[in-house]
């Protein structure tokens, strides 16, 4: 069975690049998207505690299965730890064997910036050349990477409360060749720009974004509301706005949108993708994409990872499945195993 280390990811973005993959990626989750009708979907299983949530996200279509460990605790930064860290298990539906076990911290901040992107890719006005991102912790860059590389993005007005993060993000982009411009608020971030990122950890339901800060014809990228209790906009954004969602059973509990009626409208992105469903219909619309990492998102990334993988350099094989050789004599193998090793005579 295939371990696809850290090491490997690593490996994988210095053959490839971080941009070609980030596009690779979002192809990939567009495809997955496309055939929304194959797959087992369930909401996520999420166990809460005072410090954050550890949640599983299975799903499955005819042929493979994937499940993603992951968790989200906002304290864990101040304790020199990640808010977010995952891992992953690619298993074949056939035989139920797994294939593959997968690092998915570096992955879930790709995989979620892909997402972001093609989801702007279908609700941004065309020729978008603008973005604020407010949260400048782990998941930032790779934002925007993915929205220079998806949609040509070339300018960014950025703010986090932590002087620390922004000084962290600038140093990162510097040779991006992106136009970035540091500002002291929220607000000021997000004057005139075409796009707002969201990307903020928070255990609570904080206003990052108020009504007044958003402009007609914006796209809004809401990626840190992924939690009950943790959201990030404030309510009267989402009454003004044509609101985009993963999968609604999900993002219900998780997404903004937990903030309205169970009726509150909003249109599962596939639709749109699928043509099945306009997206923005004016260029004066506010869009929101409710951004809570959904499942298939996950499965894409397993997949691509999977497919990418194969180099004997970019994955170790390691033995965690037995393998006795009659299938039915488990506990024979169990017991040849035991056996004292014969004395070597003198
Ligand atoms: N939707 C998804 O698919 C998805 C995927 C991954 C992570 N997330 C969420 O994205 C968020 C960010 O994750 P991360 O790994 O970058 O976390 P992180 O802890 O590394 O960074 C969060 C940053 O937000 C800043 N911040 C907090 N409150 C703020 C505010 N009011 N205004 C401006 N900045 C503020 C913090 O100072 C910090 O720099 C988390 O809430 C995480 O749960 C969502």
């Amino acid at each position: 069975m295939r371990l696809v280390e850290v090491e490997h990811v690593i490996a994988l973005v210095r053959q490839r690049g971080l941009a070609r993959i980030l596009v690779e990626l979002a192809d990939r989750i567009e495809e997955d998207y496309l055939r929304w009708g194959e797959f087992d979907k369930s909401p996520r299983y999420a166990a809460h505690s005072p410090h954050g949530v550890i949640e599983l996200m299975p799903i499955a279509d005819c042929e493979r299965f994937g499940c993603k460990y992951v968790n989200g605790h906002p304290a864990n930064q101040a304790k020199g730890l990640q808010t977010v860290i995952g891992f992953g298990v690619l298993a074949d539906v056939g035989t139920g064997y797994p294939l593959m076990i997968a690092e998915m911290t570096l992955m879930t901040a790709l995989r979620t910036a892909a997402m972001s992107a093609l989801a702007a890719r279908h609700l941004a006005r065309p020729g978008a050349r603008t973005m604020a991102i407010i949260g400048l912790g782990a998941q930032s860059e790779f934002q925007a990477v993915a929205f220079e590389a998806l949609l040509g993005i070339s300018e960014l007005r950025v703010f986090d409360v932590d002087p620390a993060a922004t000084a962290k993000f600038l140093v990162n982009m510097r040779d991006s060749g992106l136009h970035i411009v540091a500002t002291d608020t929220a607000g000021e971030a997000v004057e005139g720009v075409d796009i707002v990122t969201t990307v903020t950890a928070d255990k609570r339901s904080a206003t990052v974004l108020s009504d007044n800060m958003i402009g007609s014809g914006i796209h809004i990228n809401a990626v840190g509301g992924d939690c009950p209790g943790k959201t990030e906009l404030q309510a009267a954004i989402l009454d003004r706005a044509r609101v985009f969602v993963e999968f609604e059973p999900q993002t219900r509990i998780e997404g903004e949108i937990q903030q309205m009626s169970a009726d509150f409208p909003v249109t599962e992105l596939w639709q749109v993708i699928a043509g099945e469903a306009p997206g923005r219909q004016h260029a004066d619309d506010i869009t929101l994409f409710d951004s809570v990492g959904f499942a298939i998102e996950d499965f894409s990334a397993l997949s691509y990872l999977f497919d990418a993988t194969t180099d004997a350099a970019l994955h170790r094989e390691i033995d965690l499945l037995v393998r006795p050789a009659d299938p039915r004599d488990l506990y024979g193998m169990l017991q040849r195993q035991l056996e004292p090793e014969p004395a070597i005579a003198a």
